[in-house]
């Protein structure tokens, strides 16, 4: 039986300004069951109320629906301008607003919600803990409320419904009229309106529908469609994070796999043909849209989805892998470094894709091994590189300068991980029976380590300092420029009671241009409670050096090897091995795709982005480089006190939602670049193994 007419309400579509569009063409074009979602809407609402009308700025698609179109009164203020559109045209005392993507509205469901409006001046339902306001019942009592929202910004229809009498039929009830929530849903992406089955507009566009929108326009879309998200944007980032892709450890191998497929599988569903490669370690995940088409440049975005181990434990106020939000903060392992990041480009690309697609081609390559060196990068790169071809690179996994400071990381420093092992008797000995007889390692390795650095900081490797570049005069009073804060910076380094170096260098310089050496981890002999008298069997370490241009991991692997032997007593057997390896990377910044993340970043975040280096290192960066010859951009959103590798991990969910706008306007600046001559992409260098002994 049809419900009877409901009385006094208008029934309003609200097709908007912003976010209306989906490939080009108006969403409420899409059709369902061969006709298009509006019409079937309005023909509803006819039967429902008598009075219908549509909210769009552009009237043209919908002028056959024959009745009344009216645009926003308030422009660009999203569904909030356009019910207060609704609410000041419609000559009933109700609206019954619905978004023109809703393409399930079913007359039942909307009568029972009709009926629920005694005593109150809206009416919305809750469903899957979501409040939808476009399936709403809007009273004129509601207008003031609005147009004080709307004077203070751009507000939600959710503040609108919190300041209002509101009656909320939660989803339980709701579930008696409709059972799956079918009525409410929505084609907001082309995943939605593949998985709601919804068919392509028909025919040629509707005269006067001018399918290139202005730049201004788009970018009204698409900030409006993020904002739109916002929430569905965190928590999918949860679900990623709460994936324990911890890569150092065996036993995660499997957490690692997860994360592996999880990206994949996210990529395929933003529409890019995404694939895993197997590695003789983790998976490498690499997708590719290529729907700009040949004539415009491409862009390879890098990052890692493996984590660092979690320990200690006992200091995490929430546990590493179940992500919570303090203080605007997002807390979880991987936050910042680098799912987090990772995160934040594929719902750029998400952005693009729902309004048609972005300017520009985009690759992505997400490897799982990036904290342990990324061992097999090096021969993948050397086999896919043809596949990788791309006129830019971008990472996103690397801090800003401080907060508020957009920054583009030019330079970062490389790597040779070593290994010192020292060994004397072949068992423990009493220190009492054989002290001053037998060399003891744990005095040798002591001996050793303290040849390597003298006090200020200077490593005494012969050789070591042979190939460090300088920093160039322009460099160096660019540095001195940056608002460099020394309470905070010593506050971001745990308050050590003094910082430490090179006196003639500036604390930035020290950590950015000059190589370094640390020991991370030093054992042997007797480590347990009380007092034991040995002399120990063995005793080693875990050496580090960061490196600069133009050093090579293998040229200071060979020296550092060559001066711990000579600084090897004979009474004692001293091994030497590498672990790992990563020249350091610094980029050109005179390319025209600096200038073009510079734009990007001031329309993101309002502020002229600083030009910084980095010490610390991600292999990857210059091995593209190497390989691609193309500029490598590094635009990071972390901050320097986001604890990444240690307890209490964090990302500021400012600078993850302006790190999306960055991401969304960077490939559209980079739009512009004329794609380079197609050289073919040169050979990475040998990639560098681990483990070798000598
Ligand atoms: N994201 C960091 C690299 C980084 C840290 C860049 C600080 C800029 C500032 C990356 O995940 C990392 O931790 N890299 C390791 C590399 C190593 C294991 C080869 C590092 O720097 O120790
Ligand atoms: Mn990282
Ligand atoms: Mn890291």
């Amino acid at each position: 039986m049809e419900p009877a007419l409901v009385p006094g309400c208008t029934g309003v579509l609200v097709a908007g300004g912003r976010a209306s569009r989906m490939g080009g063409a108006p969403k409420g074009l899409l059709r369902v069951g061969g006709e298009p979602i509006a019409a079937r809407s309005i023909a509803l609402f006819r039967r429902l109320f008598g009075a219908a009308l549509v909210i769009a700025n552009d009237p043209a698609p919908y002028a056959e629906l024959g009745v009344p179109i009216v645009g926003d009164l308030l422009r660009d203020r999203g569904a909030p301008g356009g019910l207060h559109a609704a609410l000041s045209a419609a000559e009933t005392p109700w609206v019954f607003a619905a978004g023109c993507d809703m393409p399930f509205l079913d007359a039942r469901a909307i009568a029972f919600l009709a009926g629920k409006r005694a005593g109150v001046d809206a009416v919305l339902v809750r469903f899957g803990g979501r409040l939808e306001p476009l399936h709403a019942f809007w009273s004129r009592a509601c207008l003031p409320a609005l147009e004080r929202l709307l004077a203070g910004g751009e507000p939600s229809l959710r503040d609108l419904a919190a300041a209002v009498r509101a009656r909320i039929v939660e989803e339980d009830e709701w579930r008696g009229v409709d059972p799956e929530g079918r009525a409410l849903e929505n084609a907001n992406t082309p995943g939605d309106a593949r998985r709601l089955g919804l068919e392509p507009a028909a025919g040629p566009p509707a005269p006067g529908y001018a399918p290139r929108q202005s730049r201004e326009d788009i970018a009204m879309d698409l900030t409006g469609y993020l904002k739109d998200n916002e929430a569905r944007h965190v928590s999918e980032l949860f679900e990623f994070l709460k994936i324990p892709s911890i890569s150092s450890s065996s036993q995660h191998a499997p957490e690692v796999a997860r994360a592996a497929a999880f990206l994949r599988d996210e990529l395929s569903r933003l529409g890019i043909d995404a694939q895993l490669f197997p590695t003789e370690g983790h998976p490498v995940v690499y997708g590719e849209w290529m729907g700009a088409g040949v004539g415009k440049p491409t862009i390879l975005v890098y990052g890692h989805y493996d984590v660092q181990p979690v320990d200690p434990l006992n200091l995490w106020k929430s546990p590493p892998f179940e992500p919570e939000i303090r203080d605007g903060a997002l807390y979880a392992r991987g936050a910042v470094d680098d799912k987090g990041q990772v995160w934040l480009h594929l719902k750029a690309f998400e952005a693009w894709r729902q309004a048609g697609g972005p300017p520009v081609n985009v690759k992505m390559i997400f490897e799982g091994e990036e904290e342990i060196g990324s061992a097999n990068l090096g021969p993948f790169l050397e086999k896919e590189r043809a596949r990788l071809a791309a006129d830019a690179v971008v990472v996103s996994d690397s801090p800003m300068f401080a907060k508020g400071v957009p920054s583009i990381c030019y330079g970062l420093r490389g790597l040779a991980y070593m290994q010192v092992d020292v060994e004397g008797p072949a068992v423990d000995l009493h220190s009492g029976s054989f002290g001053g007889a037998v060399l003891n390692p744990a005095n040798a390795l002591a001996r050793i380590i303290a040849g390597l650095q003298d006090p200020s900081g200077k490593v005494l490797v012969p050789g070591f300092y042979d190939r460090v570049r300088r920093l160039t005069p322009r460099e160096r009073a660019s540095t001195r420029r940056l608002p460099f804060d020394r309470k905070a910076w010593l506050a971001s380094a745990g308050n050590p009671p003094a910082p430490w170096g090179e006196a003639a260098f500036h604390v930035l310089e020290r950590i950015w241009a000059r190589p370094t050496l640390e020991v991370n981890g030093i054992w042997g002999g007797f480590q347990g409670e009380g007092a034991k008298t040995i002399i120990p069997s063995k005793a080693g370490a875990k050496i580090s050096m960061r490196l600069v241009p133009d050093q090579t991991p293998a040229e200071i692997e060979r020296k550092f090897t060559a001066w711990v032997k000579k600084l090897a007593p004979r009474e004692v057997k001293v091994t030497v091995r590498g672990l790992h390896g990563g020249s350091a990377f610094l980029s050109e910044v005179d390319d025209p795709a600096f200038r073009a993340t510079e734009r990007a970043l001031e329309r993101a975040f309002g502020r002229k982005p600083v030009l910084t280096r980095e010490g610390g290192s991600i292999p990857f960066t210059a091995t593209i480089q190497e390989a691609l010859r193309c500029p490598v951009i590094l635009m990071g959103f972390g901050l320097p006190d986001e604890n990444s590798h240690a307890p209490n991990e964090r990302l500021d969910l400012e600078n993850y939602r302006k790190g999306i706008l960055s991401a969304v306007y960077l490939y559209e600046e980079l739009s512009t670049l004329s794609p380079r001559a197609s050289a073919p992409p040169r050979a990475p260098r040998a990639p560098r193994r681990g483990s070798r002994r000598r």
